[in-house]
């Protein structure tokens, strides 16, 4: 969606997987879903680095509202008893933070957990958005009919838009057409989605992570090929912090999740959390060089740049063989460095060769194909 939102994947912290729909605040404050946990969250999403490393976004999910809308103004409303000073005061509050407010809704009539849903009142609901001034918007698709969902997301969108308040916007529709067996047109869905969620909830277990990460492998409909600046596939949120992965399995779902260029949206308790996996949320995963191949004249042939991203240190090896940056290649090639005309060598497509990489520097080499 070219809304100026989400040139990257976005970051920050969503509440649905580890407090689900909590509503028990008299045994249970800390935890229930009310305005004391989003505001506790984005104290420490600020104070402990979060919100430094990147994490902006604190989302609201299911389970925010009142049972009924407003009588007379048919608007939503948060529920008086766990959100007393409404969803305007808690975004004042997450601004004052340095940080952005997301929130939820449903396309049928009511939500996944039977709050009021936005069926009839698309239009209305992003102007009361926009007017509370929330950053970001999930819309989830219970009780609706997923057949229809090519056109009534784009019209959600488009409503957020016509707000006039940059809103970013995270649509469930390729998970109910999924589920419903009804191939998501992705092309339409990142035209007016910034984000989209296309498979299961994630739960805390490894189970449903590996599941997730066999989902994206298949890459079925080639969801994949239509992700970029603006437009992200959402494999659901991390649970790194939470009590069901291991360390290493921690670690994989930050991987992985990295690969898919995917938001980061953690859903664990900042506010108490051990350290490791502090550490991996927090991490700046550097990685080091990027190799970018395009394929030039003769016929078969390719020039190849190794682009360091090394602020610091001494010269480091990349070493790769011309069939893993381009599968078809097949024969001999000879190898000259471009800027200076020397020759590397003649290799075959799968001799590993070895590019010795400055700081902040490019090994540029074009590989002439023989055959
Ligand atoms: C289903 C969604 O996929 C979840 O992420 C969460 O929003 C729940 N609904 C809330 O009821």
């Amino acid at each position: 969606l070219d809304n100026g939102l989400a040139r990257t994947p976005p970051m920050g912290w969503l509440s649905w997987q580890r407090f689900h729909c909590d509503r028990d605040c008299e045994t249970d404050p800390q935890n229930c879903i009310s305005e004391n946990l989003y505001m506790t969250m984005a104290d420490a999403m600020a104070a402990n680095g979060y919100r430094d490393a990147g994490y902006q976004y604190v989302n609201i999910d299911d389970c925010w509202s009142a049972m009924e809308r407003d009588p007379v103004t048919n608007r939503l409303v948060a529920d008086p008893v766990r959100f007393p000073h409404g969803i305007k005061a808690l975004a004042d509050y997450i601004h004052g933070k340095g940080l952005k407010l997301g929130i939820y809704g449903d396309m049928g009539n009511k939500t996944c957990a039977g709050y009021p849903g936005s069926q009839f009142t698309l239009q209305l609901d992003a102007q009361t958005f926009a007017e509370w001034e929330v950053d970001s918007f999930k819309m989830d698709g219970c009780n609706s009919d997923p057949k229809l969902f090519d056109s009534l997301f784009p019209q959600m969108s488009v409503f957020l838009n016509q707000t006039g308040r940059p809103i970013l916007f995270s649509c469930e529709w390729p998970m109910y057409q999924h589920r419903a067996g009804i191939n998501p047109n992705y092309n339409l869905i990142a035209k007016y989605c910034n984000i989209w969620r296309n498979y299961n909830d994630i739960s805390d277990t490894w189970v449903s992570v590996l599941n997730i990460i066999e989902f994206y492998g298949d890459n079925k409909g080639n969801f994949a090929q239509v992700s970029g600046p603006g437009a992200f596939n959402d494999p659901d949120q991390i649970v790194v912090g939470d009590p069901g992965l291991s360390a290493s399995q921690q670690q994989v779902q930050m991987a992985m999740w990295a690969i898919f260029a995917a938001p980061l949206l953690v859903s664990s308790d900042l506010r108490d959390i051990d350290p490791v996996s502090r550490d991996l949320i927090l991490n700046k995963g550097e990685v080091n060089f990027e190799v970018w191949v395009r394929r030039v004249l003769p016929q078969g042939s390719y020039a190849v740049a190794v682009l360091s991203l090394r602020g610091g240190g001494n010269k480091f090896p990349v070493s790769f063989s011309l069939s893993k940056l381009v599968p078809d290649a097949r024969g001999k090639y000879t190898v000259t460095e471009v800027f200076t005309g020397t020759a590397v060598g003649t290799y075959s497509y799968n001799d590993t060769i070895t590019a010795w990489v400055d700081v902040s520097s490019v090994v540029f080499r074009k590989y002439t194909s023989l055959s």
